[in-house]
């Protein structure tokens, strides 16, 4: 943090996430109708710096840079969240912001920008407010997975390292709807888990991730959706305490299954999986029954596939990733990315860092 006369500047890194049991389907401020839970990835994140300049007539200005270029759009939606926020966040609402962001990935390519770009600008706008004289309160985890939770619901998970839990969970202490909170007790072995993406398709998705959430009102399996959701959180949960890698892929391929049914039989339709989707989720499970890896996928709200491992199989795979996997992609694209504690994570107390 540099705090030259009444100029302020914060500089933040913070991870995306990829989540094994969906948050789909939400209620009013940001409140999930079921838990949710994602491995924090490592190399995946956004870095965004914020700069501030304190002055005696308020400005209240927004202005965003993406990757240099000026980004109107995503400007207006970051104004209003501050509007929103002008009570709780006034030093920083009152001088107005210039936000400078960066992915470390491409866009488009099934990794949640808004999950890292949100955290990682929140993150800025908390060290800021304190910074320039707010509560420090505000800089308590639980505090920066809330607001990173009301600017994009998954992106309140990508504050805890390694996995982040978000939703009232039977048997998760301190669980909650407000705020992401970590799992102890899980193997630790999922600390070293790969996530290598391979990019089917890099379109623009057809649904944004809030219409999704809102076409589930009025879906007629919205209910029991939330019922299984829960359901599959506690055994989940379980699977990974025994490390039990058998059920932790049938569980985290059924709910990126139900995900996409959810979108299919909504109304409007929407098939986000393309026809090289579904050749690489036939390869993945034909080799997990043909050689016995635990090796599964995820899917994003998207056509690009998550593909899972523990890091003990990764020379095993690595011949059937590029002999089976890789054609699939386009131009041959794949992220290889992990699970993580995140570039940047937070613990305890807010530090600013530069
Ligand atoms: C399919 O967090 O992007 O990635 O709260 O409207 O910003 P908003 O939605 P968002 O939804 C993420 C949906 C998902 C599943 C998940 O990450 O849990």
């Amino acid at each position: 943090m540099m705090n030259k006369d009444e100029r302020f500047e914060a500089h933040w890194r913070s991870p995306s996430n990829i989540a094994l049991i969906k948050y789909w389907g939400k209620k009013k401020n940001q409140i999930p109708q079921n838990p949710s839970i994602s491995f924090t990835l490592q190399d995946a994140y956004t870095q965004t710096r914020v700069v501030c300049e304190r002055s005696g007539s308020s400005n209240n200005a927004v202005s965003l840079y993406l990757d240099n270029e000026l980004n109107e759009d995503f400007g207006v939606r970051i104004a209003k969240l501050l509007f929103s926020w002008k009570k709780t966040f006034k030093h920083v609402y009152n001088a107005g912001i210039e936000i400078h962001t960066h992915n470390s990935f491409p866009h488009s390519t099934g990794i949640a920008s808004s999950a890292s770009g949100m955290s990682a600008l929140v993150k800025c706008i908390i060290s800021l407010e304190i910074a320039m004289g707010g509560d420090k309160e505000l800089g308590a985890v639980e505090s920066v997975s809330s607001f990173a939770r009301l600017a994009s619901g998954s992106a309140c998970r990508s504050v805890i390292p390694y996995w982040g839990l978000w939703g009232n969970t039977e048997g998760i202490e301190g669980s909650n709807d407000f705020y992401a909170v970590g799992v102890e007790g899980l193997d630790d072995r999922f600390k070293a888990y790969h996530d290598d993406v391979i990019i089917i398709s890099s379109e623009k998705k057809s649904v944004s991730s809030s219409a999704g959430h809102r076409l589930m009102v009025g879906n007629r399996y919205a209910a029991s959706r939330y019922k299984q959701a829960r359901h599959h959180m506690s055994e989940l949960l379980l699977a990974m305490k025994l490390y039990d890698l058998d059920r932790f892929c049938e569980i985290v391929e059924q709910e990126a299954m139900e995900l996409h049914a959810l979108m299919m039989c909504s109304s409007p339709s929407y098939i986000l999986l393309k026809p090289k989707t579904l050749e690489a989720i036939d390869r993945i499970r034909e080799m997990r029954r043909e050689s016995g890896i635990p090796v599964c996928f995820t899917l994003d709200a998207g056509p690009n596939i998550h593909l899972l491992y523990p890091d003990e199989y990764k020379e095993k795979l690595s011949l059937f990733i590029e002999e089976q996997l890789r054609p699939l992609a386009v131009d041959g694209r794949i992220i290889n990315d992990h699970v993580g504690a995140g570039p940047m994570a937070i613990r305890g107390s807010f530090e600013t860092k530069d």
